[in-house]
């Protein structure tokens, strides 16, 4: 079974604050240093390492490419890595990357870049089912409960217990995943994550798997203090096994 993962890492983000990494001569979340090596290349280095991983294509701004491309030839990467010019939306950048994959790809997996703390086993059991079912993707159960609001007035009290949030990877069957964007397009239709288009095509019911509290996107300034803490556990855990 053939499976592409695409990796958003187009964005601007605005979201946080960051002192530019040395180096990259940009301060964009997705390139910020996680003991010395940008947040992108540990999220890389995940899908390098996953013997499910069959490509990766990887959409960038257009200023971005060609050091990624140097720092990607360092790695010496064990399957192919693509590089592509993402767009203004992450829906976009996705699109664009959609477009690169090998045609006989089976399965195709989307991540954010910044989600570097993935594990082997959630991508295991997300590629598993949507590999039976056609799409699938990972979520957790909301501890907050969530409300409705309009500006600073609450509207409706969302049942939390039929409630997810959702990570990433999501993965769908190619056609499947090439149709919903298909759609999207002509409808004038864009979506925060790839599984809202999907839905859309109502041909499939997209299945959850668990995921962990690990698997953070970072986002905020704060998220950083966190992604050192989890990296420095992964690494002694590693170091003891
Ligand atoms: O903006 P958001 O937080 O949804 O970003 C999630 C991922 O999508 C990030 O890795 C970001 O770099 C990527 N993205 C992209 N192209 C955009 C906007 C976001 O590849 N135009």
């Amino acid at each position: 079974m053939k499976v592409a993962v695409i990796l958003p890492a187009a964005g601007l983000g605005t979201r946080m604050r960051p002192a530019a990494p040395e180096g990259t001569g940009t301060s964009r979340k997705q390139f910020m240093l996680l003991e010395g090596a940008p947040i992108l290349l540990h999220t890389i280095r995940k899908f390098l390492r996953s013997p499910l991983v069959t490509e990766i294509v990887v959409a960038l701004r257009r200023e971005d490419i060609e050091w990624v491309e140097e720092m990607l030839k360092r790695e010496q990467p064990s399957k192919s890595v693509r590089l592509v010019e993402g767009g203004e939306s992450r829906q976009q950048s996705v699109e664009n990357a959609l477009a690169e994959v090998s045609a006989d790809t089976d399965l195709v997996a989307v991540h954010d870049a910044v989600r570097p703390f993935i594990d082997e086993q959630t991508l295991r059991n997300v590629i598993e089912e949507a590999a039976r079912t056609g799409a699938a993707i990972v979520g957790i159960v909301p501890v907050d409960t969530v409300k409705q609001v309009h500006r600073t007035r609450v509207r409706a009290t969302l049942p939390r217990e039929r409630l997810i949030l959702t990570q990433t990877p999501q993965v769908f069957r190619l056609e499947l995943l090439k149709e919903a964007f298909e759609k999207a397009r002509r409808d004038g239709f864009v979506g925060t994550d790839e599984s809202s288009l999907v839905e859309r095509l109502d041909k499939v019911e997209v299945a959850v798997v668990p995921g962990t509290d690990y698997n953070i996107k970072i986002t905020k300034p704060a998220d950083m203090e966190l992604a050192r803490f989890i990296l420095s556990r992964q690494s002694a855990e590693q170091k003891a096994s």
